[in-house]
């Protein structure tokens, strides 16, 4: 299995242009596509599309992608639900994940994701019994690994006293005022669990116009959104970006390349929070 790639290119809001920016994202270099089975902020089958134009033009392989979808409970859903509600969570989970295959044309993602849990505060029953389904699903070989979004530490600290198993993944929004997500990444990195970030630039106007961050990316011939996505990765984060330009999406791949020195890292983290 091919390791887990180094950014992660969103799909979210794309709508129409869902397939030909994957495709693109795909042609630039990506090789981690972020998506969910959620058609109110997602279009999955237009990734399908996507994968489908790649794998015909010999851009890449399945074998060497990465592809992460998500189970979306209803209350984050519009009418055009990938599963039938009257069903029980479980069974949900099962025909989420099914019909996330069939619009990526594949037999297994690399990841799972509970989109986020049922309350904005505890892991309760409800994903109890939804992360026991994608356990199942994991171990039918229909996922790589699993990950939960959207969740705060009392989530996180429930899900462990469960005694089941932690996720492989966590996707948070990530904002610079709270240390860039310090708790649930200190939490994330003493169990190896991966913290993936989103809306790393635009939850963090604070940072991206903080005069240092802009001068630092000057003296480094970078933008500073290359800073960021280069600050992420200094301290164990998988970024995800959405960009929608093709040449946004040459410089976040281009921030890989870039290494800041550590006292610059320790200043970013600690900047605004
Ligand atoms: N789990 C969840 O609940 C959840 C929620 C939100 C997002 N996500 C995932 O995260 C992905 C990314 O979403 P996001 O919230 O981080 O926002 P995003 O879609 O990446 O938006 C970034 C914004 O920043 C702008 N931008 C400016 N310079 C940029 C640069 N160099 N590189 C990239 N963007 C630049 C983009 O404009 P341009 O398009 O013009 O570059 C865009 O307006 C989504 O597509 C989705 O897959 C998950």
């Amino acid at each position: 299995m091919p390791p887990v790639p180094a950014f992660l290119y969103g799909t979210a809001w794309k709508e129409d242009r869902t397939a030909a920016l994957t495709e693109l994202a795909l042609r630039t270099g990506f090789r981690a596509i972020d998506t969910a089975n959620q058609r109110r902020h997602y279009f999955e089958a237009g990734v399908g599309q996507a994968l489908a134009a790649a794998y015909r033009a010999g851009v890449v392989p399945r074998a060497d992608l990465f592809l992460q979808t998500k189970f979306t409970y209803q209350r984050g859903q519009d009418h055009r639900l990938p599963y039938d509600p009257a069903e029980t969570l479980a069974v949900q989970v099962a025909q989420s994940l099914s019909s996330s295959l069939e619009h990526l044309a594949t037999d297994y993602v690399d990841s799972f994701v509970l989109h986020g849990p049922s309350s904005g505060y505890d892991w309760t029953e409800a994903d109890v019994e939804v992360w026991e389904a994608m356990r199942k699903e994991r171990d039918a070989g229909r996922t790589r690994m699993l990950g939960v979004s959207n969740v705060q530490l009392p989530h996180l600290e429930q899900l462990a006293a469960t005694e089941t198993e932690l996720p492989a993944f966590v996707q948070n929004r990530c904002f610079a005022r709270l240390g860039w997500d310090r708790e649930i990444r200190k939490f994330c990195s003493e169990r190896k669990i991966v913290y993936q970030g989103f809306s790393l630039l635009t939850a963090n106007p604070e940072a991206m116009q903080h005069p240092p961050l802009i001068n630092l990316a000057a003296s480094l011939n970078a933008t500073p959104a290359q800073v960021v996505f280069s600050f992420a990765r200094a301290v164990g984060m998988l970024p995800l970006t959405g960009t929608s330009s093709a040449e946004h999406m040459k410089q976040d791949l281009g921030s890989l390349d870039l290494t800041l020195p550590p006292e610059v890292v320790r200043a970013i983290e600690s900047m605004a929070g």
